[in-house]
């Protein structure tokens, strides 16, 4: 019996699903931080323009390699690159869409666990009267586990691996699955978002208080809006807005690539990826900006926001600012807030799933239990040092390699790939086949020759970062033959550990915590180099199969 070839149930299941890998985490709390942390309006310029020169073209680009591999039975990177060139290492490069989605996985639902636990504990009452010094020792206490059962974090341990149990649940049960989830997920994330906007923007002043008199959400909003052409020679603000532009769209990790592999071959393209796109443009941009920074700005003033932008704002301040607004829309508020922030997570933790049950289904007949609780497994080899070595910083190690390196490396691959090694003419061809749109004729040449040379000025940018962040000051030194002195958060510096020896030569009285530290990045450096390697075994020893089949 021929087994029915997988595909999407309606074409608003695959664009929620699509949508829905998109919108996540990044959307809500990375988002926000990164426009405050790089000047506002400052900002905004730069990300926009990275959305129209890279942002879509790799949309396009990833759609039609996807569903350009599914026509020939292949469902993950390895063997969709691979049959896109006569040369063997493609497939090895295609290791990387695979090997991302795990690695962020592992560390993604863990943030998903506290988002759940949030929820719950917001409508239990939890942090109903607790000052806001309580609500943030919450947080690292959950996370630092103090009060825990013999140093190990028990609970939340098991918080993690029911949230990744229940991800491997979804997938076990296929695309119809995934879909349904994107279809219950995505409106109620989008209606728990324009509540909390709404509130954003409609709370002016109201509860400025005698601590901070001249708190006004407004000025969160008009820092955010407010354009400051400036920042367009500040290559530092160009690479964080680049950066955010991968991280938010999912693009250059795998997923969606293998999402589209399950379209039908004369499915349309142009126009489902550029609505998915846009669809996570207006969640972050619009819904994104008027939640935390607006509502932060509100009680605690623009100043205080500027100093304190972080990831854990949304979990140490925001319980305690709803709390403001009275017990009862406290309650409302902290369950659309965490619940957006769930389903946000899930959506895109889903999809992550995808690339290796593809993958092990295509080359070694694995269904959907078995892929599915390979993974889970994997992502729980990964996850768990992260759970227990949060505070030593494994989890932003991850975050770093994983889910900021990787995808501007795989990126800018994959580009050379399909403009210059498949050819632009037959991408064109692929990407336009069944299109319900017409493409502006400028994306070939956008697509061929802009976005290329902005990914390579992207990650030269991050290999070569200049002492300070300052390009200015970098290039004329060394046109003055004075070298080029790297900044510690360069790619470079981090690979040989600069960065920490740096830190020691700083503060040598912290030897002992710093030594602990660069001991935890080593291990979690290992450990994703690891699975790098054990993917790529996998791969190579199906190519042998492959070949043995062919004999
Ligand atoms: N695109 C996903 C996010 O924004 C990974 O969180």
């Amino acid at each position: 019996m021929i087994e029915k070839k997988e595909s999407w149930g309606s074409r608003t299941g695959l664009i929620l699903a699509m949508a829905g890998n998109a919108v996540g985490l990044g959307n809500f709390l990375r988002f926000p931080v990164q426009a405050v942390q790089n000047g506002g309006g400052a900002f905004i310029i730069p990300y926009l323009v990275c959305f129209l020169l890279m942002g879509i073209p790799l949309l396009f680009t990833e759609w039609s390699i996807g569903r350009f591999g599914g026509k020939n039975g292949n469902h993950s990177t390895p063997y969709i690159l691979d049959s896109m060139s006569s040369k063997p290492y493609w497939k090895y490069i295609g290791v990387f869409g695979i090997f991302t989605n795990i690695a962020v996985v592992a560390y993604y639902t863990y943030i998903e666990s506290w988002t759940l636990i949030y929820v719950l504990h917001s409508v239990t009452g939890t942090f109903s009267g607790m000052g806001k010094e309580a609500v943030s020792t919450f947080f690292t206490q959950y996370v630092g586990f103090s009060g825990s059962d013999y140093g190990i974090p028990l609970f939340p341990l098991m918080v993690y691996i029911l949230v990744l149990g229940l991800n491997v649940y979804i997938l076990s049960t296929g695309l119809g699955g995934i879909e349904k989830v994107a279809k219950i997920g995505m409106p109620l994330l989008i209606l728990f978002g324009i509540i909390l906007a709404i509130r954003g923007w409609t709370m002016g002043g109201d509860f400025a208080t005698e601590e901070f008199p001249l708190a006004n959400a407004w000025d969160g909003i008009n820092f955010l809006w407010t354009p400051q052409f400036s920042s367009l020679s500040d290559p530092k603000v160009w690479l964080a807005a680049a950066g955010q532009i991968f991280f938010t769209l999912s693009v250059g990790m795998g997923s969606i690539q293998c999402y589209a592999s399950y379209l039908k071959e004369n499915e349309d393209i142009a126009l489902n990826s550029v609505t998915a796109g846009f669809t996570n443009e207006f969640v972050e941009v619009v819904l994104g900006s008027a939640i935390v920074i607006p509502i932060a700005a509100g009680f605690l003033g623009m100043d205080w926001v500027m100093e304190n932008a972080g990831f854990g704002m949304a979990f140490q301040t925001m319980p305690f600012l709803f709390q403001q607004w009275g017990s009862a829309f406290a309650t409302i508020a902290g369950v659309c807030w965490f619940g957006l922030l769930f389903f946000a997570g899930i959506t895109s933790s889903l999809a992550m799933g995808t690339p290796w049950m593809g993958f092990m289904k295509d080359e070694f007949g694995w269904g959907k239990i078995k892929g599915a609780v390979s993974f889970g497994v994997l992502a729980l080899f990964m996850g768990i040092p992260t759970v227990l070595f949060y505070s030593e910083g494994y989890f932003d190690e991850y975050d770093y390699w994983a889910g900021t390196v990787s995808l501007v490396v795989f990126a800018l691959l994959e580009t050379i790939l399909f403009a210059w090694v498949f050819g632009m003419d037959k991408g064109w061809e692929e990407l336009n086949r069944g299109a319900d749109i017409r493409i502006p004729s400028v994306y070939k040449w956008i697509m061929k020759y802009i976005t290329p040379g902005l990914l390579t000025l992207v990650f030269l940018g991050a290999l070569l970062t200049p002492e300070q962040n300052d390009w200015a000051a970098a290039i004329t030194n060394l046109f003055h033959g004075d070298g080029w002195t790297l900044d510690h958060s360069s790619l470079i510096a981090k690979l040989s550990f600069q960065d920490i020896k740096a830190e020691i030569a700083l503060h040598p009285e912290n030897l002992e915590q710093i030594e602990k530290k660069r001991l935890f990045s080593g291990l979690a450096r290992t450990q994703l180099l690891v699975l790098f390697l054990g993917i790529m075994l996998i791969v190579w020893y199906s190519t042998y199969k492959r070949k043995q089949a062919h004999l």
